[in-house]
């Protein structure tokens, strides 16, 4: 396989999240993020969609010289990922792998939570497709989790408004309705990669003693430690400690909206369409 950068992939924004721990993690490493902002959000979209337009990003990176993927976004995780890689990976090329951020997330939940009591603040896809329980009782059967879906976060981040004064209603909503539910709650998982951005009005209405988990130091250990057992897949990795960017939706537009998350970074991103042809068959 000819040596390339790790792909990131996100319906958005929101994995620029963890592209930064990322490349703190492992900041020789070039990456190739994709950002499918056109089509953004996938949350409410139904399963065969998310499917179809995460399989068409995947494909494009591997197109690109991405010998590995890692889908930043857990909506993707949740609804592609084990089709992706069961069904489309051994057709398309067995040598590349994709992977998800949901199962690094879980990991880290033992050693986190006290009370056994976890809460998971997600999209609706991500909160229907029920894969944080599914996980959770695999690794942890004693903890008790609920979802709770925020259906109006990811717009928040996207339009601009992750900040303003009327964010915080819906922000203090989602937050009220999780805890009625489950008052012993004592470890929250901010359950998609656009949330780490609501962080401070997240961590504003949610009771001092409830920790809020973000994804990307256990997402960045987890490719790290990944890497450090697959040394074939790290070789075909190449090392020049760049970062490019791609989005469906205008460069220009990329380049204003992402200049907020990763302040003093330049950014050049390049247009790219993702086409039903794209799709995996
Ligand atoms: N950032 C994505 C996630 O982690 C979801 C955003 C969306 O709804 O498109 O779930």
């Amino acid at each position: 396989m000819t040596p390339g950068p790790i792909g990131i992939f996100d319906s958005g924004y929101g994995g620029l999240t963890i592209l930064t721990h990322l490349r703190n993690r492992l900041p020789e490493h070039d990456f190739l993020y994709l950002g499918d902002n056109a089509r953004t959000p996938y949350g409410p979209r139904s399963f065969e969609v998310v499917y179809r337009f995460t399989a068409q990003a995947v494909r494009t990176l591997f197109e690109q010289g991405c010998p590995l993927v890692i889908l930043a976004c857990n909506t993707a995780s949740a609804k592609a990922l084990r089709t992706i890689q069961q069904i489309d990976l051994p057709k398309i090329d067995p040598c590349r792998r994709v992977l998800g951020i949901i199962r690094p997330t879980v990991e880290s939940l033992g050693t986190l939570t006290t009370s056994r009591h976890v809460g998971i603040l997600a999209t609706a896809g991500t909160v229907r497709s029920l894969s944080y329980p599914l996980e959770i009782k695999k690794l942890f059967p004693d903890i008790v989790v609920t979802g709770e879906a925020c259906p109006m976060w990811v717009p928040l981040v996207e339009n601009g408004e992750a900040t303003s004064d009327g964010a915080d209603y819906f922000i203090r909503q989602h937050i009220d309705a999780l805890l009625s539910r489950d008052p012993d709650i004592d470890t929250i998982v901010l359950g998609c990669t656009h949330y780490p951005l609501l962080y401070d009005k997240i961590r504003r209405y949610t009771p001092a003693h409830i920790q809020l988990v973000r994804q990307g130091d256990y997402v960045a250990d987890s490719l790290a430690d990944y890497l450090s057992r697959h040394p074939d897949m790290d070789a075909s990795l190449t090392r020049g400690g760049t970062t490019r960017y791609l989005t469906t939706e205008s460069a220009d537009t990329f380049r204003n909206a992402a200049a907020v998350f990763l302040p003093d970074t330049p950014i050049h991103p390049r247009h790219i369409s993702l086409t039903e042809s794209d799709a995996v068959d």
